[in-house]
């Protein structure tokens, strides 16, 4: 029997989740069911504000950024009433399975909505962060690193012409896993996680001991700090006046921001987001429920919501270990 699928996009967008959007209705669609697209994420759920999707509307989008059913962040959806609002018009629409392209918080969002409504629902992990467990890397996490590093490369140039220290600040919420790829890739001479960091005294002492070296053995002053948002109290101004007055170096800020979401994805983007959609639509009809789709190892895997919401996901242990001898540990 054939279903009908709804898909939406919520919380922080990331490059790729157009990507999704178009597997998930060309594979619906090789079997014969229908798709509508919710707008703004769980608000459209609960307006029933909806388009209908087909290989015609998803025709030229898999290289485009954001996300063409728009997104949205709906605090009023952790009710139960929202809940049961979505599931009578998902029943009006007739929808077998509601796929949810989003992060932790989207998922919780599915998790609650799913207590109240007897369809499918499944997950497919969108977020630039790369902070959600059950799968290696996120739909949007491999452009944005792309992104950061280009932007680092930039400041490379200015911060070498003119001897300066930098530091960058890169997007991640409360996770180092950009920062940490940005900051290798880049060759950025050192970087602050929130995995990782200790106390403010401690990264100073270590930045000042780098720095020093940095001046003996390159010979010149240009140093670049990548750091993760929301791990320096005070932020990058805070850390820029502390960094001033002990190390004497003439201090630039930048904060890379929401560019980090944007532009089109990268091809490794494209193909993920291509088979978790293909995969998503697989498994609703194998009957799964409550599930989020991911990629394991080169291999796709069905996790239940309830072990990606709020378990946390460590950095990889690989690339700690490169970090730490080519960045922070350098010269210990
Ligand atoms: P992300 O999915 O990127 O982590 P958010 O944490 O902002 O983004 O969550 C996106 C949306 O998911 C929220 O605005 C809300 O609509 C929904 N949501 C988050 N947590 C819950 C919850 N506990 N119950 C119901 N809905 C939730
Ligand atoms: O979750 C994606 C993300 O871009 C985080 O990296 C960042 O902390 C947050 O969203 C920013 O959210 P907003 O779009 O509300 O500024």
């Amino acid at each position: 029997m054939t279903k009908n699928f709804a898909v939406l996009s919520s919380g922080g967008d990331a490059p790729g989740m157009n990507a999704a959007v178009r597997a998930v209705v060309l594979a619906c669609e090789r079997e014969g069911g229908q798709v509508i697209g919710y707008r703004y994420g769980y608000n459209g759920l609960l307006s029933q504000s909806c388009r209908n999707l087909n290989a015609k509307t998803v025709h030229n989008l898999i290289q485009q950024g954001g996300t063409v059913l728009h997104s949205g962040r709906c605090p009023e959806f952790k009710s139960e009433q929202s809940a049961k609002t979505a599931a009578a018009n998902l029943n009006e629409k007739a929808i077998d399975c509601l796929i949810v392209i989003g992060g932790d918080g989207s998922f919780r969002g599915a998790a609650h909505l799913s207590k109240y409504w007897s369809g499918q629902v499944i997950g497919l992990p969108g977020t630039i962060d790369n902070d959600i467990p059950g799968t290696d890397a996120t739909i949007g996490y491999y452009t944005a690193i792309e992104t950061a590093v280009t932007s680092i490369d930039k400041v490379r140039d200015t911060a070498d012409a003119f001897e300066r220290l930098f530091l960058v600040e890169v997007m991640g919420r409360h996770a180092g896993f950009l920062a940490l790829k940005a900051a290798i890739a880049s060759a950025s001479d050192y970087v602050i996680l929130p995995e990782l960091f200790e106390s403010e005294d401690k990264s100073l002492n270590e930045i000042e001991l780098q720095l020093h070296k940095h001046r003996k053995d390159v010979e010149h002053d240009s140093f670049i700090i990548v750091v993760a948002e929301n791990v320096w109290p005070g932020g990058l101004d805070a850390l820029s006046s502390s960094l001033a007055q002990r190390t004497g170096s003439e201090i630039r800020p930048v904060i890379l921001g929401h560019v980090q979401r944007g532009g089109s994805p990268v091809s490794q983007d494209r193909i993920l987001a291509t088979k978790l959609g293909c995969e998503a639509v697989q498994a609703a009809y194998d009957g799964d429920n409550c599930i989020m789709i991911g990629e394991q190892k080169g291999e796709l895997v069905r996790t239940p919501l309830s072990e990606v919401c709020d378990a946390s996901k460590p950095l990889t242990a690989s690339t700690v270990k490169t970090m730490k001898l080519l960045l922070n540990n350098r010269y210990a």
